[in-house]
């Protein structure tokens, strides 16, 4: 039996130098096998903007369609901390907000904790949220929710001043109360300062090794999204290329009248179908 993960088995695997791993899911039966595979954590992130419903950036994401893909994943989840986004413009503009919707978006999905984008400036919220008693993953360095301000998708913290921001800024969420960070597309060595310097894991996508854990999209590392294929991805498996020959094959067959075949019929007994007409 697989050990349920929370806030505290991060702590640990942080002082034991153990990492910690993390996948994206959005939907039941793939968050099943995820969750299934022993993977630290599961995130309902905010990228399903991009993978799941085509938007080309995730500031078009409502807590809507967070809470409808959080909760169908929450029901599949048995041993992974379930982390969920919290979607652009749910938490930037007030404290109050960012309450409301960390706990509108926990109550409906049951996610432990949810993740919040951004450093200093969402101190307050970050506090706020933890004190009313929800972990909060924070996500620093290329921050997909300001993509329009950062002028791009770039890596993030290559200058002097670039980094040293990121590095107050990695203080700063931990002492407001963050559990973990999430360190997205920053130079290795830049992440490897951070994770010696912070006393709570880093989760790192573009990070390089030295983070104390790792996190990729589902799509990216299975091959099943070709939009664009950052860098930092490596893929594991191509199953975009599985699933087309298992789709095309299918199509073949049902036009060659191989599909269905006998067993896939349901039967009936031929004095009822005698009778009928
Ligand atoms: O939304 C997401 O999938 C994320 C990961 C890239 C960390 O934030």
């Amino acid at each position: 039996m697989q050990t349920k993960n929370t806030i505290t088995t991060f702590q640990q695997a942080k002082e034991d130098g153990r990492k910690l791993t993390m996948l994206t899911a959005y939907d039941y039966s793939m968050a099943k096998l995820v969750d299934e595979s022993g993977v630290n954590s599961i995130l309902v992130g905010d990228s399903l903007g991009n993978v799941m419903l085509g938007y080309s950036s995730t500031v078009s994401v409502t807590m809507t369609d967070m809470i409808h893909h959080g909760k169908a994943v929450a029901r599949a989840v048995k041993n992974a901390l379930l982390v969920i986004d919290m979607p652009f413009m749910s938490y930037q503009a007030s404290v109050y907000d960012a309450v409301k919707n960390a706990g509108r978006l926990v109550q409906k999905t049951t996610a432990h904790a949810v993740k919040l984008e951004g450093g200093a400036e969402v101190c307050p919220q970050i506090k706020a949220i933890t004190e009313a008693g929800i972990p909060v993953m924070a996500h620093l360095g290329l921050t997909p929710q300001s993509v329009n301000a950062l002028g791009g998708y770039k890596v993030q913290g290559k200058t002097e001043s670039g980094a040293k921001k990121i590095i107050e800024d990695a203080t700063a969420v931990q002492n407001a109360g963050a559990f973990a960070v999430v360190l997205e597309c920053i130079p290795a060595k830049l992440a490897k300062r951070i994770t010696e310097t912070l006393t709570i894991p880093t989760i790192g996508i573009g990070a390089g090794r030295h983070c104390d854990g790792q996190v990729l999209v589902y799509q990216d590392m299975l091959g099943m999204f070709a939009d664009f294929k950052p860098k930092f991805v490596k893929q594991y498996a191509n199953l975009g290329d599985v699933m087309q020959a298992a789709f095309r094959n299918f199509a073949e067959e049902v036009q060659t009248g191989n599909f269905p075949a006998k067993e896939h019929e349901y039967l009936i007994a031929d004095d009822v179908i005698s009778k009928l007409y």
